[in-house]
């Protein structure tokens, strides 16, 4: 039943409330409350104006009219009360949203972008270590995450904002910028659950694929986290963004599979023999990746829908969640 016919029931209860352990112990439910009262009012308001007495109900009928809705609406109070938390959820996204779409711009978009690879791509499924936990803040001085500190810079200014409404952790918000990222650039718009717990130690060394690996290499190091070759190919497109050569620097979209496919790198002229990274180059070399490859440079919608899948399950990767509700 929607809300507003919960609010119409209840109304009709007028002054009846929940029993006290039925009530949500924490409930922040500003949006249901709003819609609540906001309905309420103004169906209150037009029957007010109609007859003040049309709403008294004699005590005997409204005690036994009480008792019949407590029971059909127990339930119904369950029901309202997962609205709420996903009101509550959802008011979290927006607001962490709202915070970095004001420190992230299309320039900055690409080192954002990484900076989610670099925090979920330690994730190992043997050891179930590792993986999306905000741990990459302790990890910066290592070789691999070079030129990340400014990623991560804006995102901790962003987190302090957000942290005086709603404690955020930091692995939530890398995964969200990491969206915003993308959908800022053009590309798709993925949804991002919130809830991930942060890790105070740092994850272990030597987790990240290097770029000098080749096409089984990279499979391997991406199967090791639970990727398939489908997946490591669809999230590798992530390359589109900055400065490796693939189209426009700030624009999410398949021209890396199509500047693959032209393997520039083999043409002596000028910047074109700078495309790419080793490990892009390894994957067209692959038949496997090869033919995710041409599907993905002949049909953005088909890249952009792989891509939105393995990002949510790279920023999902390892993580902790906190208690729903806590
Ligand atoms: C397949 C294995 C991967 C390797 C070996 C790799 C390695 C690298 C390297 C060496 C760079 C250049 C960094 C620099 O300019 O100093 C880079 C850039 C980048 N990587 Fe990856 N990466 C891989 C996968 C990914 C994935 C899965 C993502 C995200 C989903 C990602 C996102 C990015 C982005 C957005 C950049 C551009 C950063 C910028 O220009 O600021 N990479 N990567």
């Amino acid at each position: 039943m929607s809300i507003t016919g919960f609010d119409l029931s209840f109304r009709n209860l007028y002054r009846f409330e929940f029993p006290t352990q039925f009530r949500r112990k924490t409930c922040n439910c500003t949006a249901i409350r709003s819609s609540l009262s906001s309905t309420s009012s103004s169906s209150t308001a037009v029957s007010d104006s109609r007859n003040a007495d049309e709403n008294h109900v004699p005590t005997s009928y409204g005690r036994r009219m009480m008792i019949s809705m407590i029971a059909f609406l127990l339930p119904l109070h369950g029901s309202i009360q997962s609205s709420g938390a996903n009101a509550n959820a959802t008011d979290d996204l927006l607001l962490l949203q709202g915070e970095i779409r004001k420190v992230l711009s299309k320039g900055k978009a690409a080192g954002v972008l990484r900076l989610v690879f670099h925090d979920a791509g330690t994730y190992e499924m043997d050891e179930d270590t590792g993986g999306m936990n905000g741990s990459i803040s302790l990890e910066l001085d290592r070789p691999e995450n070079k030129g990340l500190k400014k990623s991560l810079k804006i995102l901790v200014e962003a987190k302090k904002i957000v942290d005086e409404t709603q404690p955020v952790s930091m692995a939530d918000m890398i995964a969200v910028a990491g969206a915003e990222a993308v959908s800022l650039c053009g590309g798709p718009k993925i949804p991002v659950q919130l809830g991930r717990l942060d890790s105070m130690v740092p994850d272990p060394e030597g987790r990240l694929p290097e770029e000098t690996l080749d096409a089984l290499g990279l499979k391997q190091s991406f199967q090791r986290k639970g990727f398939s070759t489908q997946e490591l190919v669809a999230l590798s497109g992530a390359h589109t963004l900055g400065s490796k050569g693939f189209g426009n620097p700030v624009i999410f979209d398949n021209a890396y599979y199509k500047v693959l496919l032209e393997k520039p790198w083999l043409s002596s002229a000028g910047m074109t023999s700078m495309v790419g990274l080793p490990s892009d180059r390894a994957l067209i070399e692959d038949d496997e990746c090869l033919r995710w490859i041409s599907k993905y440079a002949g049909d953005q919608d088909l890249f952009f829908e792989d891509f939105k899948n393995a990002y949510i399950k790279l920023v999902n990767s390892g993580a902790k969640w906190r208690r729903r509700n806590s």
